[in-house]
């Protein structure tokens, strides 16, 4: 079978398309036909070397995500059948960018009728907009909510599960064309975050207000000033540092400087659900049961050949992909 893996940590030009033997399922593990793999930030981190999950030793056959179809069960297997279409999110972090993978049955899914394959490769997106809007907070209709560098793939879901939910959304994207994007997403108030200060815009757009949530996955030495885009008890939520670390002082003070406002600071990471296997399940079946009742679908890039697996990293590098890309095997 042909895979897209990787020997050492770098640059999108490490990432090769070999041949591989197909996988054996052993006990407790799905073969699995790939049909979709979805391209994520997180597989960035893994190429990278940033990713502290991935303890597998080299040559690493990369990727988290991918929908396809059971080609054969491991010894032990049940409840699953040959030829049925699952979704596989292999929280261990590698081995998804390949014609068949053989996986622990914990980490597939059965999709249900009317989610297509490239809706269900873009589903790790949705389970952590799901986390962010409705695990660590509860995000509600008439609440209000801001999400910077959004029309990607966690951002377009975040929009898309925030406005299920009838909160209002203010979204920003470093482009007039991703901002573009945005409003067809039906996000009425959206702003360029390289031409416009983003304080003063989401405060503007929030008609002085503030927001009760920012979402931000940027943090940085300025990461501080989202404070001042916060109603009272708002909250900044966490999902990544692309920006690098604020100085921890600097949040103390600033936090107790604007103490009327009582603002809360969390952080979400998806492998909050290593250990709650039965949690993530139900996060899963109410994300596909959106997807399959057509309330959310997912807006997907591009599709590109699994033997183009280092373009697409490239495209994710220069920050261009607007909702998801997907890999088809050649
Ligand atoms: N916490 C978790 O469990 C978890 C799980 C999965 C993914 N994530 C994170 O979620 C984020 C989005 O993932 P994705 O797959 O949706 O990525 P994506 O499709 O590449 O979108 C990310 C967006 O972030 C902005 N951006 C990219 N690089 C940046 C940088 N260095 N500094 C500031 N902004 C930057 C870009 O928007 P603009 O050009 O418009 O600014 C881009 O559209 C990533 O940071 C990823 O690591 C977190």
């Amino acid at each position: 079978m042909k895979a897209v893996v990787f020997e050492k940590f770098g640059g999108p030009d490490v990432l090769k398309y070999v041949d591989l033997p197909v996988p054996r399922p052993g006990p407790g593990q799905v073969l699995v036909k790939t049909a979709s793999v979805g391209v994520c930030k997180a597989d960035w981190r893994v190429r990278t070397g940033r990713c502290q999950w991935l303890t597998c030793p080299f040559p690493v056959t990369i990727g988290y995500e991918m929908a396809g179809t059971v080609a054969a069960l491991g010894p032990g297997v049940t409840g699953l059948s040959v030829g049925q279409p699952v979704h596989v999110l292999h929280m261990a972090c590698y081995g998804t960018y390949a014609e068949y993978m053989a996986v622990t049955v914990d980490d597939v899914f059965p999709l249900p009728a009317g989610v297509d394959f490239d809706a269900a490769a873009a589903a790790f997106n949705y389970f952590v907009a799901w986390g962010l809007l409705h695990q660590i907070v509860q995000v509600r209709a008439g609440q209000s909510l801001y999400i910077g560098g959004a029309a990607g793939g966690v951002g377009t879901a975040v929009i898309q599960l925030a406005q299920q939910a009838g909160a209002e959304v203010i979204a920003s994207a470093s482009t007039d064309t991703k901002c573009e994007y945005l409003r067809q997403l039906g996000v009425s108030r959206v702003f360029n975050h390289k031409l416009e200060e983003d304080v003063s815009a989401v405060r503007r757009l929030s008609g002085g207000r503030g927001v009760d949530y920012v979402y931000d996955q940027v943090a940085g030495p300025r990461f501080c000033r989202q404070f001042d885009m916060l109603t009272t008890y708002g909250q900044i939520i966490l999902y990544n540092y692309l920006g690098g670390y604020p100085e921890d002082r600097e949040i103390i003070h600033i936090l107790q400087s604007r103490c009327e406002g009582c603002y809360g600071l969390r952080y979400f990471s998806i492998h909050v659900h290593d250990d709650d296997p039965a949690g993530f399940r139900k996060v899963k079946e109410q994300v596909f049961a959106l997807m399959a009742s057509g309330a959310v679908k997912p807006p997907i890039h591009d599709v590109l050949p699994l033997s183009a697996a280092a373009r697409a990293h490239e495209l994710l590098e220069a920050g261009s992909i607007m909702g998801k890309l997907v890999l088809h095997p050649d």
